[in-house]
This record gives C-alpha cells, sequence and structure tokens, in this order.
C-alpha cells in the first residue's frame, strides 16, 4: 500500500502532536513531585517536619570552630567583658544592658597576635584583598579618604595618626560637637571610655570589625569568606601603619639616603630626618 505525500505529512503531524503531549506529560510529573524544603510542613514524619531536626554538634561543612585559633579573636576577658565605670550613666542611663562579648571596654579583651606566621606572600595577598575590600572606603594608604567617600559616604577613621597629634577626626562628633578624636584614633574604643589609635588596637579587634562590621561600617565577612585572608587583610594594615610612620633609624642606609634626598627636596628637613612619613 502506498500513501500519498499529504497523508504522510498528516501523520507526521499527529506523531509529533502525540510526542508533544507526552513530553508535557512527563515535565508536569517531574514538576509535582514531592520535593520538599528543609523543615517545611509535611506529613512524612510524625513531628510534620520535612527534615529531621540536626545532631547536637553538627556543623556546617566550612564552618571553623569556635575555639579554631582562625577565627578565636576574643581573649576570655572579650567574651565576658566587665562593665566600664561611668560608661553606663553616660550612655545607658535607665537601660539593663551591660557590655555583650566583644564589645571594647578594653585592649585586653582581644588577640594581639596572628593565629599563623605571616610570609611576604600572605602580605601580598593581604595587599591584593585590601585595595579590593578595604581601600574603596579607607582609601588605599588607610587615610579613610576612598572614592565611595568621596561621593558622601561616612568617612571612616585614618589608620595613621597626625604626627603632631593635632588634627581631629572631624567625621566622629559621636552627637557631640566638642567630642572629636584626635586623627587615627578608634571609635569603637572611644565608645567604651578609651583612647587608642588605630595603630595600637589588638589585631584581633581589626579582625571583629572585619567579621561584624562597626558603625556605619558593613561586616564583610562575606567578601572576606576565608577568615585566613582578614588576617592576611589586618597584616597589610599593620604594613601601612608602618609605611607612614617608620623612625627613619630603622631604614636600611640605601633607603635612609634617599629619604634624606627627598627631605631636601621638600625643604622639610625637621619631618624628614625625624620620621620616614613620605609625603601624600
Ligand atoms: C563601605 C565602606 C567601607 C568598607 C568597604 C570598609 N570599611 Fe571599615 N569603616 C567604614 C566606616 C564608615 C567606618 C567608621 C564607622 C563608624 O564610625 O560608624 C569604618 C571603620 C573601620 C575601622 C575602625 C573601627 C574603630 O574602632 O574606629 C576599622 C579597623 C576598619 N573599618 C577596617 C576595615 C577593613 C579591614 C575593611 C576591609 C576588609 C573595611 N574596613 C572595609 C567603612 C568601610
Amino acid at each position: 500500500m502506498t500513501t500519498s505525500a499529504p497523508a504522510r505529512v498528516r501523520i507526521a503531524s499527529a506523531l509529533l502532536v502525540a510526542a508533544l503531549g507526552l513530553a508535557a506529560g512527563c515535565q508536569q510529573k517531574m514538576a509535582t513531585q514531592p520535593a520538599p524544603r528543609p523543615y517545611e510542613e509535611s506529613t512524612l514524619f510524625a513531628d510534620n517536619q520535612s527534615a529531621r531536626p540536626l545532631e547536637r554538634g553538627v556543623i556546617h561543612r566550612n564552618q571553623p570552630v569556635d575555639d579554631d585559633p582562625l577565627v578565636a579573636w576574643l581573649t576570655a576577658d572579650g567574651k565576658n567583658p566587665k562593665p566600664v565605670p561611668g560608661w553606663k550613666e553616660a550612655v545607658d542611663p535607665n537601660g539593663q544592658s551591660g557590655p555583650s562579648p566583644g564589645a571594647p571596654t578594653d585592649v585586653k579583651n582581644f588577640v594581639n597576635e596572628f593565629p599563623f606566621q605571616i610570609t611576604e606572600t600572605d602580605l601580598k595577598r593581604g595587599q591584593v584583598m585590601y585595595n579590593a575590600v578595604c581601600a574603596e572606603c579607607h582609601g588605599g594608604a588607610g587615610y579613610g579618604n576612598g572614592k565611595i567617600v568621596e561621593r558622601g559616604y561616612l568617612k571612616p577613621p585614618s589608620y595613621h595618626t597626625d604626627p603632631a597629634g593635632k588634627a581631629k577626626d572631624d567625621a566622629h562628633l559621636n552627637g557631640k560637637q566638642d567630642h572629636a578624636l584626635p586623627v587615627g584614633y578608634s571609635r569603637g574604643f572611644d565608645r567604651w571610655g578609651k583612647q587608642v589609635a588605630i595603630k595600637d588596637v589588638p589585631v584581633g579587634y581589626i579582625f571583629q570589625v572585619i567579621t561584624w562590621g562597626f558603625g556605619g561600617m558593613p561586616s564583610h565577612a562575606v567578601q572576606l569568606a576565608n577568615p585566613a585572608d582578614r588576617w592576611r587583610v589586618i597584616a597589610y594594615i599593620r604594613a601601612l601603619q608602618l609605611s607612614q610612620d617608620a623612625p627613619a633609624a630603622d631604614l636600611s642606609p640605601e633607603a635612609k639616603k634617599e629619604l634624606d634626598k627627598a627631605g631636601e627636596r621638600s625643604h622639610d628637613h625637621g619631618d624628614a630626618h625625624r620620621r620616614a612619613r613620605p609625603r601624600r
């Protein structure tokens, strides 16, 4: 038996329609299969939850445990900070709150050692991450003058103190016009009545600021998901601080010569001889 050409086309299109129908049927079944989300209501288990409760002590596969030195930035004092005399009256006269873990009431609250030996490779990685994640606000050299700040974001404190100790941190008025910190001082410690220069805050404090954020600065734990990178950034901040405030006596003879030449050029003899502070 032979079929005419138009009839063949008709059979082919009938088959195609049937195949499409079947395919649609399959897709329908896949779309409605039971695929509950974790802890969604479900009749599968007696407690009407789709997932089983986590076993005690379960951790996320990438989660560092609390006593892992890589994420242990608080000392015993820092986990249970003592109230600071006078603070409650000044800041929270009617409230019940005391300092919570991590409150910068004292430099002793934070570890002041890196949890691993910092190598030159670590410093270079710290530099890359600092430039990618912090410099847009804190500025390439850490003066708090990043591009985002130029466009109106709250100015962070400088990482460097004014050599003459006179300049004031004008973004930090704490609601009181007469209360401006000297440039380069920690606003976090100041809240608890302590004046600590950022170059003297313990490294663990900077780790906390990166991890939790502070005031107008959001947490950067996501940007620096590997805690080791946070320590590397901190090491780079220490290098930046040293770069702006190294005693001239610590320089190599060649660097000292360069500095003296630069000092003569800028006619800034006193400052150049006393401090290896490159001009900005
Ligand atoms: C989006 C802008 C922004 C970025 C990005 C940013 N910061 Fe900050 N940072 C701030 C601001 C603003 C403050 C001051 C907050 C305040 O006074 O409320 C601050 C404050 C700080 C302080 C001082 C806290 C104190 O006690 O005074 C440190 C240390 C710090 N940042 C470290 C970092 C590091 C390290 C990074 C990168 C991992 C970083 N910041 C990224 C905006 C930023």
